[in-house]
């Protein structure tokens, strides 16, 4: 018989985890909103250019982790292995820069990138993020931080460390990157393999290695591209750190942090968290002034950042910050009171919006109790033929074990205050 599982790297959301992950989702879209973004969705696969040209065609993701394919129509087609270039895509076609000179765009959907799956690491994985595009100025960098850290706030992260740093303008990238090869070429050999081949096609990726020897190396040659930024940029640096400072946001000035997509200029920026592993990125962005237009629209500057929800999820945990849903469930004893069961519970769920979960399994008293117990009932409501008789339930608070008893006419009322 075949033995069929989930493709390596990708997972199911079984049943109690989709509860969290949903209480996530919309959390994390409830913040977006209240600093005014709105939701955008954009297709699964898109034209492999897109991406080669969006990101860059000497990144990883490009190199090497698409899923790529030809159609039958002999359409180059990829799953959509990042956002932002999507998002770009979609507003240059429904000229969305005409309706609004700042478009501020939020996201929560699901990405693919062959990676080696590890903790925190996956194939498939989901991202949450948002998109400013239109403003040129250092204020919008500061609220895209600040979007990020209040929403890691709300899930009570607590071991978080907001790193940012400026590469400056596209315009003094070949110089930079000419006098960071000429210096590292004569450590060549002492650096790793993958840095050996970052060396000669994507140099500023050395900046990303976790090899300790590579760090060494860059510790002590490497120029730092901060260094060659402008004082325009530097100035348009220093107000976002006065932006954050002042709003009370802790943060670390990271020379060295340069990010792996091709699009960025200025500000990068990345939130870590120490309790995630290697894999300790909670989520990353920066400004991509030049890539509306490398995508044929008209020059538009943006700023944006995304997190992965896997991630997030996994720093949940280490902190113990889960999420609880509140719920009521109905045990019933004996048949004839399913009816009257049934009807109670349907009219809880349309006046109180509660979530109300009726046994429909005939068990016991015990097993239905434990049942209750299990799905983390804040209430669990008692019918047996005694109730039905006197015309009230037993309600119990599970977590003190106080019980009321309350007419079935005023279950409504009872349940809607509480
Ligand atoms: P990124 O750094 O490639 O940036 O990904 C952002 C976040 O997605 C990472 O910090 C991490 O939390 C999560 N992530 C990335 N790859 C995986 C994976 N294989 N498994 C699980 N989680 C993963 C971008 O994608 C840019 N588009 C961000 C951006 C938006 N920049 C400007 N706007």
């Amino acid at each position: 018989m075949p033995n069929y599982k989930t493709i390596k790297g990708t997972h199911d959301l079984l049943p109690g985890q989709m509860d969290k992950w949903r209480e996530v989702e919309s959390q994390c879209l409830a913040i977006t909103k209240q600093f005014g973004y709105q939701e955008i969705r954009t297709p699964v696969f898109e034209s492999t250019e897109l991406f080669q040209r969006g990101i860059g065609s000497d990144t990883d993701i490009v190199t090497k982790e698409m899923y790529s394919w030809k159609d039958q129509g002999g359409n180059r087609l990829t799953l959509k292995p990042e956002l932002t270039a999507p998002v770009a895509r979609a507003y240059i076609q429904h000229q969305m820069g005409n309706q609004n000179p700042l478009q501020r765009l939020s996201y929560y959907d699901t990405l693919f990138r062959r990676e080696r799956p590890q903790k925190g690491r996956q194939r498939q994985f989901y991202q949450f993020g948002a998109e400013a595009i239109g403003s040129p100025h250092p204020e919008q960098d500061a609220e895209i931080i600040s979007l990020a850290y209040t929403i890691y706030k709300s899930f009570n992260i607590q071991n978080m460390i907001v790193k940012l740093n400026s590469i400056g303008s596209a315009e003094i990238r070949p110089a930079y990157l000419s006098h960071l090869r000429n210096t590292l070429q004569s450590k060549k050999q002492k650096l790793c393999n993958t840095c050996k081949t970052r060396l000669e096609i994507n140099a500023l990726r050395i900046f990303d290695c976790k090899n300790q020897s590579c760090q060494e190396i860059l510790d002590t040659h490497a120029p730092l591209i901060f260094h060659s930024i402008s004082e325009d940029d530097k100035r348009h640096f220093d107000t976002v750190m006065d932006i954050l400072t002042s709003t009370g946001i802790p943060f670390e000035h990271d020379k060295k942090l340069v990010r792996g997509l091709d699009y960025y200029s200025h500000t990068t920026f990345e939130v870590t968290s120490q309790s995630l592993g290697s894999q300790d990125a909670l989520c990353g962005g920066g400004r991509y002034d030049g890539l509306i237009q490398q995508l044929g629209g008209k020059y538009v500057p943006a700023v944006g950042f995304a997190a992965g929800v896997e991630r997030l999820l996994l720093a949940m945990t280490k902190n113990n910050a889960a999420v609880k849903f509140p719920l009521v469930y109905m045990l019933l004893l004996g048949e004839q009171v399913i009816k009257k069961g049934s009807e109670l519970v349907q009219e809880l769920r349309k006046t109180t919006g509660k979530t109300i979960v009726m046994e429909t399994l005939r068990r016991s008293m015990k097993a239905q109790m434990r049942e209750a117990g299990r799905c983390n009932a804040e209430y669990s409501i008692i019918l047996g033929e005694n109730e039905l008789n006197s015309r009230m339930v037993v309600v119990k608070h599970m977590e003190s074990g106080e019980q009321y008893e309350v007419p079935f006419s005023d279950l409504s009322a009872w349940f809607s205050v509480k």
